[in-house]
């Protein structure tokens, strides 16, 4: 193997400019030539491809977003888009793909190893979703942002005796909204894996009041039956006494445009050398993530079409914090 490529796809993650960084750093180290596709499978489709020098790749580590570019691309999910991708690999001379992306991008990059071309993908997204890795790039950051916003609204809200509902990031995985709620001492959390009703929620809210708090934080995860606007409507619809005004802070993408947090940057290091060593090794059609404190491989078979599970003890520890 002599010329490798890396993209990164989907939703951006602070710290997949590092991950590039170590996949350039580590591929010119080990004597390969590596190329950067540009805007994920769309710029690979289009053959926007070329070489990356150890200084292409200088002072972004720091760096939210990725400098090659990222996108959600609908054309890669037909066999005429893989096709032009895979031709636009080949006519270089490229012999593996690095995949720095979630769950859609490891489906994509399982796809082009379905078609015989050797890949290998890196854990990347703020969701924390992916099998394979015990947490992936860009978690971090974004659970620091919510943090940053949740400890700002428990300010305000102890001024004016309000209520803040708080709708973080996650797709359908309540893992950010889960450990920003923890972290940030909030009184209630709505994750998808433990939905609760909105009129719990209000019990919950006036139970707080009662206890004598004057501020309560629940933080709902976006892919939660009941999000943020469907807790804010049922609220105006009902009028059920919390004792507490409410007010809603949606955060969105806010959440993923962050300079990447020490242990992005650690992490997307380790993640994107060990997706190098992974391809010097032989190994093909493999995610590279982390379990415990090693970086490890996992066939992309057993990673495509699953969704990693949250430890709900976690929700119980929540709860009694909360009190
Ligand atoms: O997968 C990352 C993520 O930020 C999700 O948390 C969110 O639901 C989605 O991407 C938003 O997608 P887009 O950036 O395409 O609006």
């Amino acid at each position: 193997m002599r010329r490798i490529a890396v993209l990164t796809s989907g939703g951006d993650a602070p710290g997949m400019n590092a991950a590039i960084r170590a996949v350039v750093r580590t591929g010119l180290d080990a004597g390969l030539d590596v190329l950067g596709v540009r805007n994920g499978y769309a710029g690979l489709i289009r053959g926007e491809i070329n070489y990356l020098s150890r200084r292409d790749v200088g002072g972004i580590m720091q760096l939210g977003g990725t400098f090659l570019g990222s996108a959600r691309c609908e054309e890669f999910l037909t066999l005429e888009g893989r096709q032009a991708a895979l031709n636009a690999l080949t006519s270089r001379g490229i012999e593996a793909l690095i995949v720095i992306g979630g769950n859609g991008s490891q489906a994509g990059s399982h796809a082009l190893w379905k078609m015989g071309f050797p890949v290998v993908g890196v854990a990347s997204t703020i969701d924390n979703d992916l099998v394979g890795s015990d947490v992936t790039i860009g978690v971090d950051t974004a659970i620091n942002v919510a943090l940053e916003a949740i400890d700002r609204l428990k300010v305000t809200a102890a001024s004016h005796r309000r209520a803040f509902l708080v709708e973080v990031m996650g797709r359908k995985c309540g893992y950010v909204a889960l450990m920003a709620a923890i972290a940030g001492g909030a009184e209630v959390v709505v994750i998808p894996e433990r939905e609760i009703p909105p009129a719990e929620v209000a019990q919950e809210l006036r139970a707080a009041y009662e206890r004598g708090k004057n501020h309560a934080l629940v933080v709902v995860a976006e892919g939660a039956q009941n999000n943020a606007q469907r807790l804010i409507k049922h609220f105006e619809e009902n009028q059920e006494a919390t004792g507490f005004t409410l007010r809603a802070t949606i955060l969105g993408h806010v959440q993923r445009g962050a300079h990447p947090t020490a242990a992005d940057r650690l992490l997307a290091t380790r993640l994107g050398e060990g997706a190098v060593r992974a391809l010097l090794r032989g190994e093909r059609g493999v995610l590279t993530g982390i379990r415990g404190d090693h970086v490890v491989t996992t066939p992309l078979d057993e990673i495509v079409g699953r969704r990693k599970e949250l430890d709900l003890g976690l929700f119980e520890l929540a709860r009694i914090m909360a009190q």
